[in-house]
């Protein structure tokens, strides 16, 4: 084979013709490992011209990896291949030659990189070091310790293995460890740090009111107990036991259980099982499961050690991924978990406090006038006229105008008239005015319909959010509806069926693209975030229970996969590409221009979620957010001091000639004109 025919289809067919006439070396997913020195003439031949059509190297590799059905190859550099017995992958170069590229990988010694077992496959058969190659491949077999081949693919994970098996390599030979027993001791209780600020879970609890006043709480393997004397200094009483720090205490049955980057940390899966299950057992309404959140790279920087590894400070740490502990959680527990922020879930006891807590996440505010809501009509000619018609005693009506208010209030909460147990006094306002429907009907004659009727949108709203998020998770619990919830479907859709389908139908609408966008082009109409037409729409966390339904079943399918949505700052909803941005800025309330700390992408068509930090001297440079008002609605608090601060910086650069455009210039183009701004009152000008 020539160059010239290597590029004439950028040599794909020839090279596939070629390779499948190729025999011997390693054959294993789907590839053929050959060392160089095995391979014929007119593969090396091959190679070299491949190389040279898409700009490879043109030595400093010394293992061919054929791709079986692809005309892909990777040329692998193993330092030493005859010095090792188990040779360390140092570069890969990836050649694809139907598409013309060539990529390449380093592996860095210092960060756990690949290791090769059974080399002596990869040679001729007549290779004079074979033999001796295999007797050390017979001997690894015999210590089993290439019995779970998952596990054993980098440095770090093998020579702990080889360790754990009381041996060491030796040349080509296996021999036995002098003292086995200088392995390891895992000191868990060194795990746990003294905290400055609630964690991350009891946050979690107390914003969703777990932490009120009327629950017992719990936390199991408190640490040191910083997260209970900062509840106390609220005012929350709460207990807690640690097998370290506070062995001696009780393990009492509460409302609410925090069991707190415990799992992690215990590196026998039995006793990490039971912790689990006790946790859960005293829980009577719901547990807090978090655990630290990693992923390769965490894991590879040190000691493999059982189903985790071991730090540099004798610490287990198991980095799980966020669907990993959900998976653990529902399996030892046989209760599907409710993921509330990247590893951290809660785990109910029961069916209905479950329902009432998902329900409750969606409910919008209705503080910025989400429903459009017509003009009130004008009562005081009507109360005039009443007036003017009025008996001289006091009618039972007006006996009871404070009776009849509270009923309003509670009409215009529940959107329709209350049913027994929903307003205290019913009894009371049947007895001293009329019955609770012909009250209402004579307010909403007096008073005019559109507050109920907003109020019965919003209700309406919610619930089919909440309704399609069901049928997207198929939740257990989705049958478990609370008394109040039970009358709204009822009355609002005629039938639990019926408000099922309205859910359905909500959930499948977002597959065309055109869905959303009309949602989003209403939640913009209403003064929801900033929409870039047929791209997207970004918008003010604090907003998200305010979005049209379509957007927040939308948002909450991320949720599924992310945990709330609700906690990030900005939130990106991409029109057409099914996917959802969550940007978490440094001081995001308080800085008029805050800087971006974390991306999370979800793609929700792929079930993918990619983390991004943002941080000086890192990968990424933190990223300034400009045009805050943007983001927010005209009604929130601080719109106003944002919107001036936000016009007065764009007038200032267009003066000093700086190009505006997009997301705005780099910081270093504005750091004049930023030097003369002043913030917003109570804000400082950047964050970070
Ligand atoms: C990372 S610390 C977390 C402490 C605390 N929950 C927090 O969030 O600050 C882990 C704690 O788990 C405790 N622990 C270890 N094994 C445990 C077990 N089997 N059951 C309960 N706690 C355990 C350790 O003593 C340690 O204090």
């Amino acid at each position: 084979m020539t160059i010239r025919e290597t590029r004439a289809d950028g040599g794909a067919s020839q090279w596939l013709a070629l390779i499948e006439h190729i025999g011997g070396g390693k054959v294993v997913g789907g590839a053929r490992y050959l060392h160089l020195s095995a391979a014929p003439a007119e593969l090396v031949d091959a190679v070299r011209a491949a190389v040279a059509a898409v700009g490879g190297p043109a030595d400093g590799f010394n293992v061919l990896k054929l791709v079986l059905d692809a005309p892909r190859l990777s040329l692998l550099n193993y330092p030493s291949y005859f010095e090792l017995a188990f040779p360390l992958l140092a570069d890969s170069w990836t050649l694809d030659l139907a598409a013309g590229t060539c990529d390449h990988r380093s592996y860095p010694a210092g960060r756990n990189p690949p290791v090769l077992h059974r080399k002596e496959l990869l040679l001729a058969p007549d290779h004079p070091r074979r033999a001796e190659f295999a007797a050390l491949t017979a001997a690894a077999e015999g210590h089993a310790l290439f019995a779970n081949a998952l596990t054993i693919g980098h440095r770090n994970q093998w020579e702990a293995l080889v360790r754990a098996k009381g041996l060491r390599v030796d040349g080509h030979a296996l021999v036995a460890l002098e003292n086995p027993e200088a392995t390891a001791t895992v000191l868990r209780h060194r795990t746990a740090m003294a905290r400055r600020a609630l964690s991350t879970p009891m946050q979690a609890l107390w914003r969703h009111g777990y932490l009120a006043a009327g629950n017992t709480v719990f936390d199991y393997g408190c640490g040191r107990g910083d997260d209970l004397a900062a509840l106390a200094s609220h005012g929350v009483e709460a207990r807690g036991w640690d097998p370290y720090f506070r062995p001696e205490a009780g393990r009492d049955e509460s409302d609410v259980v925090n069991l707190g980057f415990v799992l992690n940390v215990i590196e026998d899966p039995g006793e990490r099982r039971e912790a689990l299950a006790r946790a859960y057992g005293l829980a009577r309404k719901v547990l807090a499961v978090s655990a630290l959140l990693g992923g390769r790279a965490a894991e590879e920087r040190h000691l493999a050690y059982g189903d985790g590894v071991l730090t540099s400070r004798s610490t287990f740490q198991k980095y799980f991924g966020h669907e990993e502990l959900g998976e653990y959680i529902a399996g030892a527990l046989g209760r599907e978990p409710v993921s509330v922020g990247p590893g951290l879930f809660f785990v109910f006891r029961r069916d209905e406090d479950e329902q009432d807590f998902l329900e409750g996440r969606q409910r919008s505010s209705g503080r910025y006038g989400v429903m459009p809501t017509t003009p009130a009509r004008p009562v005081v000619e009507r109360e005039r006229a009443a007036r003017a018609a009025r008996p001289k005693s006091p009618t039972r009506w007006e006996k009871g105008a404070a009776l009849v208010e509270d009923f309003w209030r509670v009409c215009l909460e529940l959107g329709r008239v209350p049913r027994e147990g929903e307003f205290a006094r019913l009894g009371e306002l049947t007895r001293e005015v009329a019955s609770a429907p012909v009250v209402l009907r004579r307010l909403t004659e007096e008073r005019g319909g559109e507050a109920l009727a907003a109020a019965r949108a919003r209700r309406m709203g919610d619930l089919s959010v909440f309704l399609g998020l069901n049928m997207f998770e198929r939740r257990r619990s989705a049958g478990s509806w609370g008394a109040r919830a039970q009358v709204d479907l009822r009355e609002f859709w005629g039938s639990y069926p019926k408000a099922t389908e309205a859910g359905q139908a909500l959930l499948f609408s977002l597959r065309d693209a055109k869905t959303i966008a009309a949602a989003g082009a209403t939640a913009a109409a209403q003064g929801f975030g900033w929409l870039v037409e047929g791209e997207s729409l970004q918008v003010d966390g604090r907003l998200v229970n305010e979005l049209p339904p379509a957007l927040r079943v939308y948002l909450g399918c991320a949720g599924k996969l992310y945990g709330e949505v609700q906690g990030a700052d900005v939130v990106k909803l991409h029109i057409g590409s099914g996917k959802v941005s969550l940007m978490r800025y440094d001081d995001y309330e308080g800085s008029a221009i805050p800087l971006l700390v974390e991306r999370v992408k979800v793609d929700l068509r792929r079930q993918q979620v990619s983390y991004y930090r943002y941080e000086r001297g890192g990968e990424f440079e933190p990223q300034p957010l400009y045009m805050k008002s943007r983001y927010m609605h005209p009604a929130m608090e601080g719109y106003a001091g944002q919107r001036g601060f936000d016009e007065g910086l764009e007038a200032a650069a267009e003066a000093a000639g700086v190009d505006w455009g997009g997301y705005g210039p780099p910081v270093e183009a504005l750091r004049g004109v930023l030097a003369g701004m002043t913030a917003p009152a109570g804000m400082r000008v950047m964050g970070g």
